[in-house]
């Protein structure tokens, strides 16, 4: 439950979880309790009301988990039902939706009514994404599309008692060809009895500026809510990676919920404390299935919160990855460098490409295996370039760092390489880059340990920032030696620069990755079961 509890409380209630905290300083410190559903939808094996049915079963019984002891529980993108399967959306009821009025929408579905109970008899927050079916507006003399409505991919949050209190329809939609986009994009916000105003979107929303940062940036909103199916990209966008770069970039709490379908690279859910990292992030690497499970964590009210978090959440061992991972188009428009592989030695190196420079130091040693010489190989890269996802929608970026590659060839930085062979130990890495200051855009750590593949924890991790009239400098440095290293960037996404009469239109690749796998064929697959 939510709380405003001194440190001494603060201290115990953490300590069950392996997370050490110390609030540097006196006085109060109050969180809340949030929970986020990592959930794997049923895809196949009955009708779409079916499939409904036992993702809804699914949903219930994860929010019975939680004990009624959440302030707020999340659940992902496209999990639940699907486009033969549409219910209206409120925009926002002055009652519960669990007793029906008798002016409510016909086309509110029965489900949304069981989860606003749900949420009352757990007494908590609920978020949820479902496919809503809208009237259409059809002045006379326009031409309509025949379907007669309107289709969004939809969040929808329900207050403790089960009204509806916010509701946001997807913005950048990815790959989602019968969903329909809203005229204007929509911030949606709302205020909870706890004294957090959260702000809310789904999935692909997070690589673009609008409505993410505008949240952010504009209306200051501190704690942000996600709801994903995200298909992970190495070595720069894995699921978790990315979401804790994220909120750490923006020094934002972010609640993210993920859909567990690791056959198709889809995984990834957390609760990230602005710079203080993870408090509970699950990436199902080791399986198949996908699971569902709610993560819980007590979040700061205050993201930038005086405290040390001396987290190691997950035991760093390495394992073989059976999630699907996509690999960056682009890898060899990179300015890179090798690193020879050699015992022991160190480099500072300065590497440019257009106008971002960014300073390496590096001291490495090598552990040698008997068993087989291969391991991972590094290279050292710089790039700026405009990066296309699917259906002409493209960021700017610019990044440098340190990745790893399964051969010395540069197409192979990303990849995995499952044997087990030399490990290359980093005894110092420093980066130091300077970044162009623009007025849009987001700079984040991107780092990624292969064993498990998160991103490493600010005890492991120094990130500082320095303004200057037209630089941004940031310097990134390992605290301590690491040996699983993956990726280790400074990631820059300077958004639409390029769309709106920018400096150089780079060639697109045309190596379109999906990224965001979507919804879209696995609701496909429930209209061919049908
Ligand atoms: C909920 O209660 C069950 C049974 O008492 C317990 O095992 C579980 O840990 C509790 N969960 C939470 C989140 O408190
Ligand atoms: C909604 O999307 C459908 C399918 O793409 C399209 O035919 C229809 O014209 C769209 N409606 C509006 C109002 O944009
Ligand atoms: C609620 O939050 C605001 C700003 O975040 C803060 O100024 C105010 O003191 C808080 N109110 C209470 C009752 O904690
Ligand atoms: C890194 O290498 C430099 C040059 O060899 C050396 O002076 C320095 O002490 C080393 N630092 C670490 C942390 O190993
Ligand atoms: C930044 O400003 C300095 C001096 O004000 C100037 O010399 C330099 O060229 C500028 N750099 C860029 C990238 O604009």
């Amino acid at each position: 439950m939510f709380g405003l509890l001194c440190r001494f409380l603060w201290l115990l209630s953490v300590a069950v979880s392996p997370v050490v905290v110390a609030n540097t300083d006196d006085g109060l410190l109050g969180f809340y309790t949030a929970g986020v559903a990592e959930f794997r939808p049923a895809i196949m094996g009955g009708t779409s009301q079916q499939l409904l049915e036992e993702n809804l079963l699914g949903y219930l019984e994860l929010m019975a988990s939680g004990n009624g002891t959440t302030d707020i529980i999340v659940f992902p993108e496209a999990t639940l039902n699907s486009v033969v399967t549409l219910t209206a959306v409120p925009e926002s009821t002055a009652q519960s939706l669990c007793d029906e009025q008798p002016d409510d929408d016909p086309e509110i579905q029965t489900f949304l009514r069981r989860l606003a109970c749900a949420a009352r008899e757990y007494n908590t927050y609920l978020v949820i994404n479902v496919k809503e079916r809208a009237p259409e507006n059809c002045p006379s003399g326009i031409t309509c599309s025949n379907r007669g409505y309107i289709v969004y991919n939809t969040n929808v949050v329900f207050n403790r008692q089960g009204a509806v209190v916010s509701r946001y329809r997807k913005w950048n939609l990815y790959l989602e060809p019968s969903t329909n986009r809203t005229e204007f994009p929509e911030l949606a916000t709302f205020k909870t009895d706890f004294n957090v105003t959260f702000g809310h979107f789904i999935c692909f929303d997070m690589l673009f500026y609008t409505p993410a940062q505008d949240l952010v940036e504009r209306l200051g909103i501190r704690h942000v809510i996600v709801t994903k199916m995200f298909n992970s990209e190495l070595p720069f966008l894995t699921a978790s990676q990315l979401q804790q770069g994220w909120a750490w970039g923006n020094r934002v709490n972010l609640l993210a919920s993920g859909a567990s379908i690791p056959l198709a690279g889809v995984s990834g859910s957390g609760i990230y404390a602005g710079e203080h990292g993870a408090l509970a992030r699950l990436m199902i690497t080791e399986e198949t299935e996908g699971q569902r499970k709610l993560l819980l964590a007590q979040v700061p009210l205050d993201p930038e919160e005086n405290m040390l978090l001396d987290e190691t959440l997950e035991p760093e061992t390495a394992t073989t990855t059976k999630l699907k991972l996509l690999q960056q188009p682009e890898l060899e428009k990179f300015a890179t460098w090798e690193l020879p592989m050699v015992k022991g030695s160190s480099v500072n190196k300065r590497i440019c490409q257009q106008d971002l420079c960014c300073e390496f130091q590096i001291n490495w040693t090598l552990e040698e295996s008997e068993e087989s010489p291969s391991g991972y190989y590094y290279r050292l890269g710089v790039w700026v370039g405009e990066r296309r996802y699917e259906e002409e929608q493209y960021s700017a970026i610019r990044l440098c760092g340190l990745f790893s590659c399964s051969s010395s060839n540069v197409q192979s930085c990303g990849l995995i390489n499952e044997e087990q062979g030399n490990r290359v130990i980093f005894t110092k890495l420093q980066i130091l880059g300077e970044f162009v200051r623009k007025p849009r855009r987001l700079i984040t750590p991107s780092t990624l340990s292969f064993s498990n593949l998160y991103a490493l924890q600010p005890s492991q991790l120094i990130w500082s920032t320095e303004e200057t009239d037209n630089l941004t400098r940031i310097k990134m440095e390992l605290r301590q030696p690491h040996s699983q290293l993956m990726t280790f960037a400074i990631y820059g996404n300077y958004f639409d620069e390029y769309a709106n009469g920018g400096a150089t239109t780079v060639e697109a690749s045309r190596l379109g990755t999906l990224l965001f796998l979507l919804i879209t064929p696995l609701m496909m697959m429930h209209l061919i079961w049908e």
